[in-house]
């Protein structure tokens, strides 16, 4: 495998990053996961926006991000992954450096990181529907910000796994935010719900897409925290992400989502996205 690395394309096994490495002493750094559909990356320039965005606001210097999608199509090139679905990750740290918690000297150049691998959707998941479990949202309050600390993530993604169940999402106050690595909706009457963007989800590329798609469709859309304790009125609860799509949940915990079945607006926007990321 071809990955980039601090302006370089290098065999995998090659690649070095310093032990001084900020993402590695502080998870210092910022990440972005792109899919690719037969060579075509999907919405890269959003990626980029978020990426920037991420750069931006957590001090990192932003300009090398402009390099990012030649970069992806380059690795997508290089690793033969034209045919298929493929997943680019990049990540950029703040650097290496003698290890202090404030900013290195200025000048102390960022690390960048890129690499594509070959990616398939989780079909029968998609077909069948997934369970999930709820935990309490333990993350800060800057889960705008597409950071690689992700220990939180990690842990209650981990529960998941424990619990057989595809994926964890998180509960603040009583508010339904968003899965470990997926945005969350519920479909109440009709209207789908999901977290507005707040500081406590990320603005999710697919989120954005699902959205405008129920424009599309005709399908109401309501930005409004998703109480926990209404979850069980939901007609329809389904996860959407890079990796997952649009994947309905028909099981929360030990309580059966609706008819336990994928719904029909689920449904509906399986088939809509699978026209976007194709057509
Ligand atoms: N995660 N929320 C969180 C916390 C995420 O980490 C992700 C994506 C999403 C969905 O965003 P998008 O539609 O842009 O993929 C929501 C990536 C895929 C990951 O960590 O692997």
């Amino acid at each position: 495998m071809i990955v980039y690395l601090n302006g370089q394309f290098v065999a995998k096994d090659e690649a070095r990053i310093s032990p001084d490495d900020r993402g590695f002493l502080f998870a210092d750094g910022v990440y972005e996961v792109i899919r690719s559909y037969d060579g075509r990356l999907f919405r890269t320039r959003e990626h980029l926006e978020r990426l920037v965005r991420s750069l931006r606001e957590t001090g990192i210097e932003a300009s090398v991000a402009g390099k990012v999608p030649v970069i992806a199509e380059d690795l997508i090139r290089r690793n033969k992954l034209e045919q298929g679905g493929a997943l680019v990750y990049v990540q950029i740290t703040r650097g290496a450096a003698p290890r202090k918690h404030a900013f290195p000297d200025a000048g102390t150049p960022c690390t960048i990181y890129a690499a594509a691998s070959s990616f398939a959707a989780p079909e029968e998941e998609q077909k069948d529907g997934v369970r999930i479990i709820l935990v309490p949202d333990i993350r800060w309050a800057r889960c705008d910000i597409k950071t690689v600390a992700l220990v939180p993530n990690v842990l209650a993604s981990q529960r998941a796994k424990e619990n057989a169940a595809r994926e964890a999402v998180f509960v603040r106050d009583g508010v339904v935010t968003e899965g470990t690595h997926t945005n969350f909706c519920a479909v109440f009457d009709g209207t789908l719900v999901t977290h507005p963007k707040t500081n406590h989800i990320l603005a999710g590329i697919t989120r954005d897409a699902v959205l405008e798609l129920c424009g599309e469709l005709g399908i109401p859309v309501l930005e409004a925290p998703v109480f926990e304790a209404d979850l069980t009125r939901a007609q329809e609860i389904l996860l959407v992400g890079t990796t997952v799509e649009v994947t309905p949940v028909v099981e929360v915990d030990s309580w059966q989502v609706g008819d336990g079945v994928p719904g029909p607006i689920t449904r509906k926007l399986q088939r809509a996205f699978l026209e976007m990321v194709t057509g």
